[in-house]
């Protein structure tokens, strides 16, 4: 039974059986497997445990479910990917990256009915590896699919463009798209799938053979994928590492054999990843890292709305979004106000397990989060700030009870980290200009949230913020969404801009095939596409 925030109360299931049939998962051991030239395979080596966050048992005693295992691959493994990925990519000259877009399109288009043919059992896997909420759960695996739907879209919006010839200065050319090479693909473990696939679909459909390592949390949720991308993609385009990253991602960095690196992670990793490459100019990089997105309340803000978005920009998925409102500056006039509603509104979410209908707050899967949460707060308390919701700081194995620390300062502990969790600190100001000199001191730039009435008085925030971060959000919450929208940060925020079709442009580069326009150049090319003879000098149209 669910609980408020408020009343802190014992959630975990008593046993297996207490959970609904439906939302139940087995110790399954045919997860460790894995994806290598096209041949789904059983792993017999070495493997980790994966432990769901969360706990099964009675109250006081409850211990996190053992879910499955996934296989500890080693170097050898993991060259083997990447030999399968470059034969398949064969320098540009395999029949993927040759292959015409219309048939590209094919292949990914056949993928996505046998994705949809295991929704529910990763829903499930969603919830018990990472603790989502079952409707963010079915959420992420829509979108994601609406995703793909929509890059083949683009692709064939951007290949329509391509199949023009452009006539200038006496030259006749083709621009189109061409594929960069191999891809290595890292996802983070709050979308594992959405975040995996906005980076990994882009640069199969482009023409890049790919190697996906999935995240450290939510690793099981992709083994029902395996034979769907064994069954829709050529051996060798889609390969899959498993383990540590240390082991299985250092060789392939190191060794120089991949030619674009899409994480989504800590800008500490990244810097390490580039850094292990020895060919650092050939190397592109796609990267989603870490963001402090700040709401900013004026005094004239409309308190009801600026407590919603608030509660949802900062605590959905229990705030461990790369988007979620992670510090929120209240003008001192409203401050008082705004924190009692805050504190009300958090004060009533429901606590408890990721299938339980109303749910918001559910547990933690990174290990030892709870008890950095709990410092992160003491630290805060320790310098004058007080816990502002009833039930906030409450800790019960992997759940961490929601809080809201008023008044904090841009000094304290919490408001220099991203605490990337439930905790809410909301710092009173006096002045906007100090607000904005945070922002302008921040090591990260990606999204900022106003909340307030006035054009004016928005207006003068809003022209020097979007020279800070990427996107200013008006009376609500920080998002990534509509996944048209450009989706990227400063700073230490990102590389690349990640959107339906701004992915399509970072996997790939722009190649011209180009001639005088004399007579006999003219005859050449257009025998050329007359007998359809080039993929790429084509005038052929993707429906
Ligand atoms: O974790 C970062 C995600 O890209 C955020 O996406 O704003 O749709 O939750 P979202």
């Amino acid at each position: 039974m669910p609980t408020r925030v408020r009343q802190p109360a014992p959630v975990f299931p008593a046993t297996l059986e207490a959970v609904p049939a439906e939302m139940r998962v087995e110790y399954y051991h045919a997860w460790a497997r894995y994806l290598i030239d096209g041949r789904v395979r059983t792993w017999d080596g070495p493997c980790q445990e994966v432990c769901s966050p969360v706990c099964v048992g009675p109250a006081g005693e409850a211990r996190p479910l053992p879910l499955g295992h996934y296989p500890l691959m080693t170097a050898a493994e993991s060259e083997a990917a990447l030999a399968a990925a470059q034969r398949a990519y064969d320098r540009g000259c395999g029949a993927w990256p040759t292959m015409a877009v219309a048939d590209r399109i094919r292949h990914v288009e056949a993928f996505i009915p046998r994705m949809a043919a295991v929704r529910d059992e990763v829903v499930r896997l969603l919830m018990w590896e990472i603790g989502k909420t079952l409707p963010d759960a079915r959420k992420e695996f829509d979108r994601t699919v609406e995703y793909i739907r929509d890059t083949v879209q683009a692709l064939k919006e951007l290949d329509r463009a391509g199949a023009r010839f452009a006539v200038e200065q006496g030259f006749v050319a083709q621009i189109r798209r061409s594929p960069l090479g191999v891809v290595l693909c890292m996802g983070p473990y709050n979308y594992p799938l959405n975040e995996t696939f906005t980076t990994l679909i882009p640069a199969l459909i482009m023409g890049n053979t790919v190697i996906f390592k999935p995240p450290k949390h939510g690793v099981l949720l992709h083994a029902p994928l395996l034979e769907a991308f064994a069954e829709s993609f050529p051996p060798g385009v889609v390969n899959t590492v498993y383990g540590d990253g240390a082991t299985v991602v250092g060789p392939l960095m190191s060794g120089g054999g991949i030619d674009v690196l899409a994480f989504i992670g800590s800008a500490r990793v990244a810097a390490l990843l580039k850094h292990q490459h020895p060919r650092p100019n050939r190397l592109r990089c796609v990267l989603g890292l870490e963001a402090k997105n700040p709401a900013v309340i004026l005094p004239d803000a409309d308190l009801d709305l600026a407590v919603k978005e608030c509660v949802l920009g900062a605590l959905s998925y229990n705030g461990q979004r790369c988007t979620a409102l992670k510090v929120l500056f209240v003008h001192r006039s409203i401050a008082a106000a705004f924190v009692e509603r805050l504190a009300a509104a958090v004060g009533d979410l429901l606590v408890g397990m990721p299938w339980e209908e109303g749910v918001q707050i559910t547990p933690l899967p990174e290990e030892g989060k709870c008890a950095w949460l709990t410092k992160l707060v003491a630290e805060a308390t320790g310098g004058g700030a007080r816990i502002a919701n009833p039930g906030g700081g409450h800790v019960d194995q992997s759940l961490f009870y929601p809080t809201v620390l008023y008044p904090t300062t841009p000094a304290m502990e919490v408001n220099r980290v991203e605490q990337f969790g439930p905790v809410v600190p909301v710092v009173p100001y006096d002045d906007e200009r100090a607000v904005l000199d945070w922002i302008v001191q921040s090591p990260v730039g990606q999204q900022a949230a106003l909340f307030g009435r006035d054009p004016r008085r928005l207006a003068a925030l809003i022209d020097p913020l979007v020279n800070q971060v990427c996107r200013v959000n008006l009376n609500s919450q920080c998002q990534r969404g509509p996944d048209t929208f450009p989706f990227t940060g400063r700073k230490d925020s990102a590389e690349g801009t990640l959107s339906v079709s701004d992915a399509l442009r970072v996997f790939s580069i722009r190649s011209v095939f180009a001639c005088k326009a004399t007579p006999e150049n003219e005859a050449i090319v257009s025998e050329i596409v007359r007998g359809r003879l080039s993929r790429f000098v084509s005038t052929d149209f993707v429906f």
